[in-house]
């Protein structure tokens, strides 16, 4: 026995010895990193983007909207739904930088969205206007670049709030493609309003939309959530008697599935709702609908375009909607249990797309986020950076910066 202690003892010791020499040798690889050490990085590197951007897209009448496979941007007019998030991602970049050329060119390409303000043809004023005006004066309350800026935000809240049908108690949306006779449709995108009219509402006094605005939520949630947290795209009501018809998907794959961005402008939604109201049904229901998406996630936390597809495509946006809002939230809990919980989601999510799988860096383009889906069954732009990807993405970073500094 006395050849086996020696030889043990020795064994162990070599052991001890090998894991220490290794162990300093260990390459730091990026995960390691302090996450807000990547993001300053991360951060530095989408400022210089965005700079390039500029030189890019040029027309301060036209706006990227995706990227092409070869990663440049496409542009559109101010017509298109997606046309605030490029002028708002220069809104953030003069938050992070408040360097004076991306004020500047924040304000120009702002200016191009004004003539939407009367557009009574979408439901996504609370996009358009929220990124563009909305930044602005939220970062230029006294200044006289956006002294124009608050009449214009309430101009388009007074349009959007005139798609609220009281019979169905929902802002309405005209966009369907499977309409049934009479029936008029509210989409999940909807939720993403909420944040404009809520604001004007209170600008004004004005209890009634505020009230409109909870009785969107609550309707939506009753008919586009399901019992397992779960979400349809769409509820088709009634026009005349405002009853639900039927309920489905529009951008996600089938009728019984989860489109995941759709699922996460619930999350958004929900989160605004408690910021305006301090209601915590709203924090509660913001949870159950997050816990649903945070479960369904890959193991690199980047959601699939819709939960229970066999087509493999991510949606980065997806996640970077559902990190930012998430960072919001979980300023708001409570419990430190919870709080921390939600912190470290949030966190393992932004990691993720600060890598360079899904953060553009290095790959010779002005686009940041990598790997979006539009709309897998009709559009072509599958896989592609996406101008509501970057804008999220650049909310998460600036939210998290934000955390940091307070020292939380
Ligand atoms: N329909 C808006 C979106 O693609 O998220």
């Amino acid at each position: 026995m006395k050849w086996f202690k020696t030889y043990f003892a020795f064994s162990s010791a070599f052991c001890l010895f090998f894991i220490a020499c290794t162990s300093t040798k260990k390459v730091v690889n990026q995960s390691e990193v302090p996450l807000d050490k990547l993001v300053d990085s991360v951060i530095s590197k989408s400022l210089i983007c965005l700079e390039k951007s500029v030189d890019e897209v040029k027309d301060t009448a036209l706006y990227p909207t995706y990227g092409t496979k070869k990663l440049q941007w496409q542009l559109k007019s101010s017509d298109d739904w997606t046309s605030g998030f490029y002028p708002g991602c220069l809104w953030l970049a003069y938050e992070l930088s408040k360097k004076l050329q991306f004020r500047q060119w924040a304000i120009d390409w702002t200016k191009g969205k004004e003539r939407q303000k009367y557009n009574t043809k979408t439901h996504d004023l609370g996009f358009r206007f929220g990124c563009t005006f909305g930044n602005g004066l939220r970062l230029l309350p006294n200044d006289s670049a956006t002294a124009r800026y608050k009449d214009v935000l309430l101009t388009a809240a007074n349009t959007m709030d005139k798609r609220f049908s009281h019979a169905i108690g929902c802002y309405t949306s005209d966009w369907d493609f499977k309409p049934l006779p009479n029936s008029v449709p509210v989409v999940i995108d909807i939720m993403m309003n909420l944040e404009l009219l809520l604001w004007t509402s209170q600008q004004l006094g004005d209890t009634a939309r505020f009230n409109r605005c909870l009785s969107h939520v609550a309707t939506s949630y009753r008919d586009l959530i399901r019992r397992d947290a779960s979400s349809f795209h769409i509820a088709r009501y009634d026009a005349t008697t405002g009853k639900l018809l039927n309920q489905g998907q529009l951008q996600g794959d089938v009728d019984s599935s989860t489109w995941s961005r759709g699922h996460s402008w619930m999350v958004y939604g929900l989160v605004v709702a408690y910021r305006f109201t301090k209601d915590p049904q709203y924090l509660d229901k913001a949870m159950a609908v997050a816990d649903y998406f945070l479960k369904h996630l890959p193991k690199d936390r980047i959601a699939n375009w819709d939960f229970q597809s066999p087509l493999d495509y991510r949606d980065a946006s997806a996640s970077a909607i559902v990190c930012s809002t998430l960072l919001e939230m979980q300023g708001y809990l409570k419990d430190p249990s919870k709080q921390k919980h939600y912190l470290h989601e949030a966190e393992d999510i932004l990691r993720s797309l600060c890598k360079p799988s899904y953060f553009s860096e290095g790959k010779g383009t002005n686009c940041l986020l990598l790997h979006c889906t539009q709309y897998y069954h009709r559009t072509p732009n599958t896989d592609v950076p996406c101008s509501f990807g970057d804008y999220y993405f650049m909310e998460s970073l600036l939210r998290y910066k934000n955390i940091k500094v307070k020292g939380k």
